[in-house]
């Protein structure tokens, strides 16, 4: 059974005030439309087609990557019209599934579920439960329980705009029977449009057997119209994410305030404080502890390891049990081995940090290697640019930066050498040895202040 998936999201999305078209407003930091195709891959969809409205340009080039085709729906005269445009693009499947790209949050096993209670029948509909159904169409049965039509808002009688089940709008039909039905559609109706709903009167006319399956929450067939919408789904998406970690094995301070972007894996017996916002791929291991307010994104935190308040880490890797920060920033490239120690208001970019090395204090390390044991003092800088060209900074195992230092690189201290102090290191120093290039402090003899000149 080849089954071709097609998305509606020609809608102009008005309600957003957006100058950026709606299925491409981020959801979990994915675009909405993003979160769709993937339900898509989901289910061995063998051809995927958007449809996105006039002006979607925008929507085609952000979803570049993705393997779907996109057919432009040019003028919106409605739902059936936007799934005729797609028709020929599907011309080879079996099954037609119709998806709308502004409900993100549909969940591929309901999905699952629709295909099979429809795979002895040529329709099967989503539909809900709801306590207010205003606004969308409504399903309409027989006294058997037989679905017979379904209603929009727009034209119902009061009787059936009275019914509670509701129409998704999201449907399965054997691919040449849909062809067909939508070959038959009209817009006689209240709003002058191709109803894609109208296909199901037909098909009971036609004498099939309209199949019906209910999603497990009312949020996986929710719509995005308006930002509130939006938020109230993000909500919704980041609370079952945080449960999932919590089953895992992860302890959430709260687990209303995490924000995961991406994908965060874990291991056991983590503990994650308030406000961590994790971007891209993230990777806890055992034992992990994460303080309030960070920012992880594309990083590897090995186990033991404590991140403290305010960090913000990026493209890194940490080795295990290894301490970093409060206010330490992590930038890419940043590989700190085991046990090493970041303080505050530490920045690392491009740099290797060896075994047990602390840099705890104010300090920019760029473009470096830093091998085990090494101490790096308050208020170091590796003057790694010259303002046209970058450089690397070599210090070898157990070597002591003193305080304010300022490496200027290409530069290599020695295993075991000492800096000291306020020094500037232009030139390599050697190992085991102390290299200072402060001036020699002196004390003068006698010196006396100079006294105030009295006044003429
Ligand atoms: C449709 C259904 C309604 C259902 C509701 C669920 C029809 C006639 N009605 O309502 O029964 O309860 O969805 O939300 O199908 N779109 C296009 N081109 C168009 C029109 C719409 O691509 O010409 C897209 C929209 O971008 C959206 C989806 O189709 O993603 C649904 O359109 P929308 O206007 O939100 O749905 P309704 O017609 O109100
Ligand atoms: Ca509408």
């Amino acid at each position: 059974m080849k089954l071709g998936v097609i998305i509606l999201a020609a809608g102009m999305g008005k309600r957003m005030h957006s100058d950026l078209p709606k299925v491409l407003h981020p959801l979990a930091g994915r675009p909405l439309l993003g979160h769709v195709l993937d339900a898509a891959t989901c289910l061995g969809a063998a051809a995927t087609v958007v449809v996105y409205g006039h002006g979607g340009e925008q929507v085609r080039a952000a979803l570049s990557t993705r393997a779907c085709a996109w057919v432009e729906q040019a003028q919106q005269l409605g739902t059936g019209h936007a799934v005729m445009q797609a028709m020929p693009a599907v011309a080879a499947m079996d099954r037609v599934l119709v998806l709308y790209g502004d409900v993100p949050l549909v969940d591929a096993n309901t999905l699952h579920r629709l295909i099979d209670a429809a795979a002895d029948t040529s329709l099967g509909i989503l539909t809900a439960m709801m306590d207010d159904p205003t606004g969308y169409g409504r399903i309409i049965r027989d006294a058997t329980g037989c679905i017979l039509r379904s209603v929009e808002q727009k034209d119902g009688t009061p009787e059936e705009l009275a019914v509670r089940e509701a129409n998704t709008g999201f449907l399965v039909a054997d691919r040449a029977r849909l062809d067909a039905w939508l070959g038959r559609l009209t817009n006689a109706n209240a709003q002058g449009e191709y109803y894609l709903t109208d296909i199901i009167g037909m098909a009971v006319a036609d004498g099939v057997r309209v199949a019906s399956v209910h999603p497990l929450t009312i949020e996986e067939v929710s719509g995005v119209n308006d930002r509130l919408q939006l938020a109230a789904l993000e909500r919704f998406h980041q609370q079952r994410l945080a449960a999932d970690l919590m089953r895992n094995g992860v302890t959430l301070a709260d687990p209303a305030r995490i924000d995961i972007r991406g994908r965060l894996t874990t291991g056991r017996d983590c503990f994650i404080d308030i406000n961590l916002i994790c971007e891209g791929e993230v990777q806890l291991g055992d034992g992990v502890r994460i303080g309030p307010n960070c920012l992880i994104r594309d990083s590897h935190i090995g186990a033991g390891t404590e991140v403290f308040a305010n960090c913000v880490i990026e493209g890194a890797a940490v080795g295990t049990g290894a301490r970093i920060g409060p206010f330490a920033r992590l930038r890419p490239e940043a590989r700190l081995a085991s046990d090493t120690h970041i303080g505050n208001f530490v920045e690392i970019k491009k740099a290797g940090i060896g075994v047990g090395s602390k840099v705890n204090h104010l300090t920019y390390v760029g473009d470096a290697q830093i091998g085990a044991g090494v101490n790096v003092g308050a208020g170091t800088i590796t003057c790694n640019y010259d303002g046209a060209n970058k450089f690397v900074t070599v210090i070898g195992d157990g070597a002591f930066i003193g305080s304010n230092t300022a490496l200027v690189a290409p530069v290599t201290v020695g295993a075991g050498a000492t800096i000291g102090a306020g020094s500037v290191i232009s030139k390599d120093a050697p190992p085991g040895q102390l290299t200072v290039t402060r001036a020699r402090q002196a004390t003068i003899p006698g010196w006396q202040r100079p006294k105030k000149l009295p006044k003429v």
